[in-house]
């Protein structure tokens, strides 16, 4: 069990799961997970890792092949473009009842941006970023086929929904209802982790108010970013970059250790926001890499902190807390990282 505090007092804690707390324990920078993965968590050698080759079309994750072929970089350009279009649009509109914001968290997070940015489109596109949908695969079959055959009316939604409506070829079609999942799906996922964390790290510090949440946000993707892990199938581009790296290692790489380094950070375990005051570009910060390394950089991290922050300015504004009795939080082994917790709506 490991202890993180906010600047001004910390009455709770974080119980990561075993494999985590295992990686957390770790002072090596580089280091042997299993017989067939090495971790890494030295800067250097991670952004040399990450230059070495162009991340294969399998390993994406939004962007891996669709409808049996792959992405076309227009295609991927115009879902980035679509996916910024639609969250400016969204947060000019009011968001929906802050009721809905209490409960198990990050999934209701999840299910309020859900609604928030693509309840505007008709049915069956909308159903393609429904929770109870897209946790069943049949059902999420289904519901790709209705897409496809009745796409909807020619105008109106989101500009997601609209890739899919002017595809010019049934593979288009089926690769923009495929975009459409994937990027609604990342986007909410990853911002109500990204907010949950934030939520939890705060700890009701009255200082941390609207208008002060940028830093907050930075600080909370240094000590739980939900993209705690990259990884790399291995192969020949990594044996020469360290001697530990054999030519059948996979390689992981670890920003959760990272934005620990003491060498890096003074008091790493210290949730302090006010590191980030008056930094004019968080990302080029020495052993801070919350959206990646050059060669791999995320293309949506321009819209993740704007729209975690109005998430976080409609809780505090309607008095979304965690609950008094919630005294430890557990961060399961996912591919996000995010903490669990039953929030209330006092406002
Ligand atoms: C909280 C939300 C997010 C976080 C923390 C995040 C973080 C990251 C990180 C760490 C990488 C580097 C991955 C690697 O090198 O293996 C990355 C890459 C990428 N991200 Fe994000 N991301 C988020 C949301 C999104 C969203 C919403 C999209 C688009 C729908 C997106 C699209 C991409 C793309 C296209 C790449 C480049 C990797 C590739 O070439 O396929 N990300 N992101």
């Amino acid at each position: 069990m490991e202890e993180l505090a906010p600047a001004a007092a910390c009455d709770r804690q974080v119980v990561y799961a075993p494999q985590i707390q295992e990686l957390l324990a770790r002072t090596e920078k580089v280091f042997r997970v299993d017989e067939t993965t090495v971790g890494v968590s030295d800067p250097d050698l991670m952004s040399a890792v990450v230059a070495a080759r162009p991340v294969l079309a399998s390993e994406r994750s939004v962007f891996k092949p669709a409808a049996g072929a792959d992405i076309h970089h227009e295609s991927a350009t115009g879902t980035i473009r679509a996916l910024g279009q639609d969250v400016a649009a969204s947060v000019r509109t009011p968001p929906p009842p802050p009721h809905l914001l209490a409960g198990a968290w990050p999934d209701v997070a999840t299910s309020y941006l859900r609604r928030w940015l693509y309840a505007s489109d008709a049915l069956p596109v909308s159903l393609l970023s429904k929770r109870g949908v897209t946790r069943s695969d049949s059902l999420s079959k289904l519901v790709d086929q209705a897409v496809a055959v009745w796409p909807g009316a020619d105008s109106g939604g989101t500009a997601l929904a609209q890739q899919i409506r002017g595809a010019s070829s049934t593979r288009d079609r089926k690769q923009a209802i495929a975009l459409y999942r994937r990027a609604s799906a990342t986007l909410c996922d990853g911002v109500a982790a990204l907010a949950a964390n934030a939520l939890w790290l705060m700890n009701r510090t009255p200082t941390y108010t609207r208008g002060s949440l940028t830093p907050v946000l930075w600080e909370t993707l240094r000590l739980l970013p939900p993209a705690w892990m990259l990884f790399r199938t291995g192969g020949e581009a990594y044996t020469a970059l360290h001697p530990a790296i054999g030519p059948g290692d996979d390689i992981a790489m670890f920003p959760l250790l990272m934005h620990r380094d003491p060498q890096y950070w003074s008091d790493p375990l210290v949730f302090r926001a006010e590191r980030w005051s008056g930094v004019s570009d968080p990302e080029r910060t020495p052993g801070f890499m919350p959206f990646g390394f050059d060669g791999a950089r995320c293309w949506a991290r321009h819209l993740v902190v704007p729209l975690a922050e109005r998430l976080l300015e409609v809780c505090l504004e309607n008095g979304v807390t965690i609950g008094d009795a919630q005294r430890e939080t557990h961060i399961p082994l996912r591919s996000l990282l995010s903490v669990r917790f039953e929030a209330e709506v006092r406002g």
